[in-house]
């Protein structure tokens, strides 16, 4: 990273909450950049390597934003977020109101006015720093739930501009959208787009109905017309809307030459050593979050080692829950519970030597994470809802060796691409039971083939292809674009 370089425009705009990288403070009071967690960078990381662009977001950590700063071909530029202001906007109506609602409510979702005043605040920031680096007709692309009345706000200042959204997250049907009090200012937001990708057709179809039953939008086919503003004036020039789903993907070859460079195997053949050489390692890794299905996981593998099905030192289950949002209640009621069921695990199941529940709450750079897919023979992706889930993509391209086995949840972006995973409904405990056994005991040609398809799949689409898919779609919207290769 380089000092700061002199104001200029740019031709392409990232803007999402997080920067893809965070300041982090060390103990000795110094500062260090790291990547950020989750998804969206990781997809967004790749993407982004060889293009010139300026990327918008939040530098993680609440207080005045740092300069704008060049790393590679982008331009950071850090949005500054109060400490209040990450309580309400980012703790609060991101992930204490957006984020439960669109997961099928698996908690509540509370609804603070205070908050959603906040969440316009920050977005109108959001939009105000867009609007000061992007190039005259330059092309936005808005990232997930955190921004979704940048749309219209950018708009409003500079209509000369191409703006896309994309949701990283599920959109929820219309029923539990409803429940949402700023509902119509949500998709008026959205609105001001001229396309939103979706991971699911599911998810562009529940849009569509929102639009239909909350604004009294029209549609025809996938594109939306409405008639309105963004503050609710009636009387506005119509504007049309493409709605689409548009999955998204990994890195697959990066990932597969980082799986495959002889540190990676180096490291992978010591963990399956530390881990005694047990015939079967079953692995979970997740951002310890409520969507994932953790518990509903280590109930299934509970009950099988009480079965008699599994033990140690034959079977080992690894579970990687990296940190996540700490200081939203329900995370913290979380990670007790599960930290309290892998405790009781492994006070009835291990022994001295033979861990039945091997937990670490810790976050690992790639290359650890790339090992430890190595090392899975059976890897459990089991969440109650995802928008897509790219642990399970970057699994089966790690086990390019054509070992291992994916189970995967029906509620996943991923399991629409993801067919001859080993498909399971994580609620019913006695067929994810059955589910995990069968991932376990099939025989090896049976797995391998599976494997085999499920790689195709992401080798064929991968991060490049969908970039390529939504920004296409972007350009000639709301007009449909030539099929891409997937469709
Ligand atoms: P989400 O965006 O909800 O976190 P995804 O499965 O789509 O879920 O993406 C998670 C990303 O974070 C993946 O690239 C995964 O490899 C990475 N990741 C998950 N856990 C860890 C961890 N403990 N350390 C480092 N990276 C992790
Ligand atoms: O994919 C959903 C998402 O919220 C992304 O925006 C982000 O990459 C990831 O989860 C991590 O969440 P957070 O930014 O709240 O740590």
């Amino acid at each position: 990273m380089v000092s700061p370089a002199p104001h200029r425009t740019y031709d392409f705009v990232i803007a999402a909450n997080r920067l893809p990288v965070d300041r982090q403070v060390k103990p000795d009071g110094t500062t260090t950049w790291r990547t950020s967690p989750g998804g969206l960078v990781t997809a967004m990381e790749s993407v982004m390597r060889d293009r010139e662009a300026a990327w918008v977001g939040w530098a993680g950590f609440p207080g005045e934003a740092p300069q704008p700063f060049d790393d590679g071909h982008l331009r950071l530029v850090p949005v500054g977020l109060s400490a209040e202001e990450l309580t309400d906007y980012y703790e609060g109506f991101s992930n204490g109101t957006l984020w439960p609602l669109y997961h099928d409510v698996i908690v509540p979702p509370t609804f603070h006015r205070s908050w959603w005043n906040v969440y316009r605040t920050v977005n109108q920031r959001f939009a105000d720093h867009v609007a000061r680096v992007a190039a005259e007709g330059a092309t936005v692309w808005v990232h997930d739930y955190q921004l979704q009345l940048v749309p219209a706000m950018l708009r409003d200042q500079r209509p000369d501009l191409r703006i896309g959204w994309f949701n990283h997250i599920p959109f929820p049907p219309v029923e539990l959208f409803a429940q949402l009090p700023w509902r119509a200012r949500i998709l008026r937001g959205l609105l001001g787009a001229d396309f939103v990708g979706f991971q699911r057709p599911d998810d562009a179809r529940n849009f569509i109905r929102s639009c239909r039953a909350v604004l009294g939008a029209t549609h025809k086919g996938d594109v939306v017309t409405w008639g309105g503003s963004d503050d609710g004036r009636s009387g506005a020039a119509p504007r049309s809307v493409r709605a689409a789903a548009v999955p998204i993907s990994i890195d697959a070859q990066g990932f597969r030459d980082l799986a495959d460079s002889p540190s990676v195997k180096a490291r992978a053949q010591e963990i399956r050593e530390s881990l005694g050489e047990p015939e079967v390692v079953l692995l979970g890794v997740d951002r310890l979050d409520y969507t994932k299905g953790i518990r509903h996981r280590l109930r299934a593998i509970g009950e099988l080692l009480a079965d008699g099905e599994i033990s140690p030192p034959e079977v080992t289950f690894v579970q990687v829950a990296t940190p996540s949002r700490e200081r939203v209640e329900a995370y913290r009621t979380l990670r007790e519970q599960i930290e309290g069921t892998v405790g009781r695990i492994n006070g009835d199941f291990s022994h001295l030597g033979d861990t039945a529940v091997h937990y670490l709450h810790q976050s690992y750079p790639r290359e650890e994470m790339a090992a430890l897919f190595q090392v899975a023979d059976v890897m459990l992706v089991t969440p109650l809802r995802d928008g897509m889930n790219l642990v399970a993509k970057e699994y089966v391209t790690a086990r390019h060796d054509g070992g291992g086995a994916l189970v995967l949840s029906e509620f996943t972006g991923a399991a629409e691409e993801l067919k001859t995973a080993y498909l399971c409904n994580p609620h019913d405990i006695a067929g994810l039971k059955e589910t995990i056994l069968r991932a376990i005991r099939d025989d090896h040609e049976e797995k391998r083939r599976r494997m085999r398809s499920l790689r195709r799949q992401v080798r064929t689409y991968d991060v490049q292809v969908w970039a390529q898919d939504f920004l296409r779609a972007l350009e000639v919207a709301p007009h449909r674009p030539p099929r891409s290769r997937r469709s």
